[in-house]
């Protein structure tokens, strides 16, 4: 099988150069994308091009064992494929169907959710923005990209750059916090992961950033549902990460679910359109989410799947996700002379222009390759490990009971998490497979061999009532110089379509944690989760708690390196920790309240549990004087700042220095802080390092107003480091 693929994709090849005196221009690989583009457009017939905005996808779980039945069903005209299969033969012979049973031969694009990897399963997108290290989620996003492109698949359908204020909201998991810059600059890197320099090369694959726009202010942080977004709220906080990713390069965006204030997204002209084309000159093209042209009628801005259909067309959508909504509708509305072709053209090149950059006509098959080769190398789980190392968040850490010390010769191992390969790799594990994941269990084990033992058990599921096993857990911990509890959410609690109206653990691992932790034996809880928890039911108990997320594939080693002290923690929050969800909205840049000190809960503290970039080190670093070259500056010049970091403790660490700006006083009220620029470096113990900002009025003093117009006002700014200010004029 894998050998009479090879041999078509070459004969197909060569069949190709053979002929390249009479081919059509479209065929021809040295022509510019455009001509190719319009050539090809202008051979195409109605249902062609029809086919070619339409997206499929069939069942899920395939298998080489029912490819045949599958491939009957796929036509070879259909302009994109979502398909959950690891199989390049499968791939092969839906592109040989396109290649051979269409008239033009035009590739199928293949697409997937590869969110934080294919096979070798990375940290969630909340962790990885807790380890502020851009070049870390870049390297992980190239890799998924290898692991998906030798599988057949094309493009995935991520970065998600919403930048998330709801911890109810399930989808907090898969994005990067709470800050619209923190979330452009890892989308940026994502972009530039997958797609590499050049889409064409064998090993990119095409990006897509999502969802466009809005989708989490969804009420109340329940997902799908409807979002009250000020033009000025659009414009200052959800915009700016797609703007980045744009023009970064990103190839596609995805229409969000959201109803934007009373225009659906997935119908909204002047975000798909005017900003996102006319504006910032994006010219790849727009794919719905899933269902949500037809969704249209629920939401009740078109009463029948061909209002629904012109709508999203006209209004920028230029793909339709499965629901076959423009498949079936658009051929009517085209005769009746409703909607004129030429917007149906228009985002038939859209699709074509990509499909040509990715090299699709030359290249449409893939070498069908063993497992071995293809996933799980060695670079890529050292990076999935050293990311998901950095991604954890120490937030306790009562009198230095971490790093395990070398008088702990008996390690109690307990909670539903401990020896679990599930529930570590997070909601939108792609193609990951359990069997691959490194347990905590099995990395303590190894880390911890020949010093100290390792006794475990789960002692407690993560919800309902059964306490049968509390005594064995107590036992064990009793036993043992160390109780580590590895507690949280299950994979399905977080992602999409799992809004929490509590931030709570279930009451049975609060309680669980509070008795193991009365055994008076020193306690660690290693909290894994898809969003901020509320850890007022235990968090006084314990003498330790880290945030480990769902830290993927290599998870179980990252925690282990972390609790030894082969790695110094050095994750910070990207998304506050409110003390509850009742607590909410309290994310760090918000505005200034009318009486600050006032109007606050009679009933709950005002400050969150742990505050937008928190994070301790087992090492401690001080910061020296925040310097600016100067205090005043002009349009057009940039002023330099730098502080010097010294690692005053006894161990190796990483800091990340986080650069804040505010503007006091502007004829728009501004964010109390905003982040404008992070840098995170290794600073051996005893060293220092110096940490440089250079600000540039224009990008970083400037902001937008209700239509999207950038102001840049002259007067005081403040810079903050650390806790340290200084004030600057723009003159
Ligand atoms: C729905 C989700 O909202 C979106 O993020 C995802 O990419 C699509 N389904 C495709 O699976």
């Amino acid at each position: 099988m894998m050998k009479r693929a090879i041999a078509v994709s070459l004969l197909v090849g060569s069949a190709c150069l053979c002929s390249c005196a009479d081919q059509p221009v479209y065929r021809d690989p040295e022509a510019p994308v455009e001509r190719r583009v319009e050539d090809l457009l202008a051979r195409m017939t109605l249902e062609e091009k029809v086919m070619q905005v339409t997206q499929w996808t069939y069942g899920k779980n395939m298998n080489v064992n029912n490819v045949e039945q599958e491939m009957k069903a796929v036509s070879p005209m259909i302009g994109s494929l979502l398909y959950r299969s690891t199989s390049a033969a499968f791939y092969n012979q839906v592109q040989r169907k396109a290649i051979e049973e269409s008239r033009l031969g035009i590739p199928i694009l293949c697409g997937f959710d590869v969110i934080h990897g294919y096979r070798t399963i990375f940290p969630i997108p909340l962790g990885q923005a807790c380890a502020w290290d851009v070049e870390k989620t870049g390297e992980s996003c190239r890799i998924a990209a290898r692991e998906s492109r030798l599988s057949g698949v094309h493009w995935t359908f991520s970065p998600m750059v919403d930048v998330a204020r709801d911890a109810r909201w399930g989808r907090v998991s898969e994005g990067y916090g709470e800050d619209p810059y923190l979330n452009g600059v890892m989308g940026v890197a994502a972009v530039r992961g997958y797609q590499g320099d050049d889409l064409s090369k064998s090993d990119a694959m095409a990006a897509c950033l999502k969802h466009f726009v809005g989708y989490a202010y969804s009420e109340g942080g329940r997902d799908y549902h409807y979002t009250e977004i000020s033009p000025q709220s659009l414009w200052e906080t959800a915009l700016p990460p797609f703007e980045m990713g744009v023009k970064a390069g990103a190839a596609t965006v995805m229409s969000a679910f959201n109803d934007i204030s009373g225009i659906p997204a997935s119908a909204n002209r002047y975000t798909m359109t005017e900003i996102l084309r006319d504006r910032w000159g994006f010219d790849g093209f727009v794919v719905s989410d899933w269902n949500a042209v037809e969704q249209l009628k629920a939401q009740g801005v078109a009463a029948d799947d061909a209002e629904a259909c012109l709508k999203a067309l006209t209004a920028g959508l230029d793909m339709d996700m499965v629901d076959d909504v423009y498949r079936r509708s658009l051929p009517g509305l085209i005769a009746d002379g409703t909607l004129p072709e030429e917007v149906l053209d228009e985002a038939v090149r859209r699709i074509l222009r990509l499909k040509f950059r990715m090299g699709l006509f030359e290249h449409p098959y893939v070498e069908e390759l063993p497992d071995s080769v293809r996933y799980l190398r060695p670079e890529a789980r050292a990076v999935a490990r050293e990311l998901a190392a950095e991604s954890m968040v120490l937030l306790k850490n009562k009198e230095a009971v971490l790093p395990v010390r070398g008088e702990v010769k008996r390690i109690a191992l307990l909670g539903p998490m401990a020896d679990n390969r599930v529930d570590l790799m997070g909601s939108w594990w792609g193609q990951g497979v359990a069997d691959d994941v490194v347990t905590i269990l099995e990395g303590l084990r190894a880390e911890f061999a020949g010093k100290a033992e390792i006794v475990s058990c789960a002692g407690c599921g993560f919800d309902g009532d059964d306490r049968s096993q509390f005594a064995r857990a107590r036992a064990l911990a009793r036993q043992s110089d160390l109780v580590v509890l590895c507690m949280g959410e299950k994979r399905n609690w977080s992602g999409e379509n799992a809004s929490r109206a509590s931030l709570a653990l279930p009451a049975i691992q609060e309680e669980f944690i509070r008795e193991m932790a009365r055994t008076g034996r020193p306690t660690v809880v290693l909290l894994s989760s898809g969003r901020p928890v509320d850890v007022r039911g235990f968090e006084s108990e314990v003498d330790a708690l880290m945030a480990i997320w769902q830290p993927g594939t290599e998870g179980g080693n990252a925690v282990a390196q972390l609790l030894s002290g082969k790695v110094n923690p050095s994750g910070r929050l990207a998304i506050t920790f409110p003390l509850c969800a009742e607590q909410q909205p309290v994310y760090y840049n918000r505005r200034q309240a009318a009486r600050p000190r006032s109007g606050r809960y009679q009933n709950l503290p005002h400050d969150p549990m742990y505050p937008f970039g928190y994070g301790l080190s087992y090492t401690t670093f001080s910061y020296g004087t925040l310097r600016l070259e100067r205090t005043t500056l002009h349009r057009g010049e940039r002023l330099a700042a730098e502080i010097e970091v010294t690692n005053d403790g006894t161990c190796d660490g990483k800091e990340t220095v986080l650069w804040y700006v505010s503007d006091p006083v502007a004829s728009i009220s501004r964010p109390m802080r905003e982040l404008r620029h992070f840098e995170k470096q290794s600073i051996p113990a005893g060293e220092s390092r110096v940490f440089r900002f250079e600000i540039d009025p224009e990008r970083d003093l400037s902001f937008p107003d209700a239509t999207g117009e950038r102001h840049l006002e002259n007067g005081t700014f403040v810079l903050e480091v650390n806790g340290r200010r200084v004030e600057f004029e723009l003159i």
